[in-house]
């Protein structure tokens, strides 16, 4: 399973890139606003720098000529970068278009395995089911998580499923379990996946018998 980091703060990025665990980067508008008065694609070039592997960048255009438009302009900023199209009717159109024209489309947010069969139908690099967001109003995200996966494996349609909107450890153990092909991890997941009391509580015991041992 590849990992991405779900962020658009470069300092981030920078330390999840040095831990060597990150093969992209997903953004969103929201994460992108976090981040202040950035110029967008001056961003995502930034980000390009930092992380070789893919590159999400998501248009903020509702109509397919706009999303169009947007996809090519943010594609030409590095050839990492990925369009993200919203799963709508229109993000659809735009993404059948921006694939034939050789461009890598994330279809986002996904909610149903229904809408899932129409992204890799539309010819999506990358389907991304949000799970966390499910959860949120009481459904189980990860039910619909096996459900793509369990339909996508009957086919050849080349599009990977990245889970999305990962909000716990547990999130990216199931997932793994599953074969998603991607998760992508805010950055705080990545410090809780590291984490476990007896690790800590075991270090420190070793460290501290070696000290009393008087080496
Ligand atoms: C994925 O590409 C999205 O940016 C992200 O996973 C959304 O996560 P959230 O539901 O925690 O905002």
């Amino acid at each position: 399973m590849k990992f991405f980091i779900d962020t658009a703060n470069l300092n981030e990025i920078r330390e999840a890139a040095a831990l060597g665990l990150i093969d992209g980067v997903t953004t969103n508008p929201s994460l992108i606003a976090r981040e202040g008065d950035v110029d967008f694609k001056q961003h995502i070039a930034a980000i390009c720098e930092i992380v070789q592997g893919p590159v999400s960048a998501e248009v903020t255009s509702v109509d397919t000529e706009g999303m169009l438009r947007e996809g090519r302009e943010v594609a030409r900023v590095a050839p990492n970068v990925v369009v993200k199209c919203p799963l709508t009717r229109d993000g659809l159109k735009a993404t059948r278009q921006l694939t034939e024209e050789g461009f890598k489309v994330n279809v986002t947010l996904c909610f149903s395995a229904a809408q899932a069969i129409l992204a890799a139908k539309a010819g999506a690099a990358y389907i991304s089911p949000f799970i966390g967001r499910l959860d949120d109003i009481g459904q189980n995200g990860l039910v619909l998580l096996a459900e793509i996966i369990e339909i996508y494996r009957n086919y050849d349609w080349g599009t990977e499923v990245l889970a999305a909107s990962l909000r716990h450890p547990i999130h990216v153990v199931e997932a793994a379990r599953m074969g998603a092909d991607v998760a992508t991890l805010p950055f705080k997941v990545i410090e809780q996946l590291m984490k476990h009391p007896l690790t800590d509580k075991g270090l420190d015991a070793f460290l501290s018998d070696w000290k009393k041992s008087g080496r």
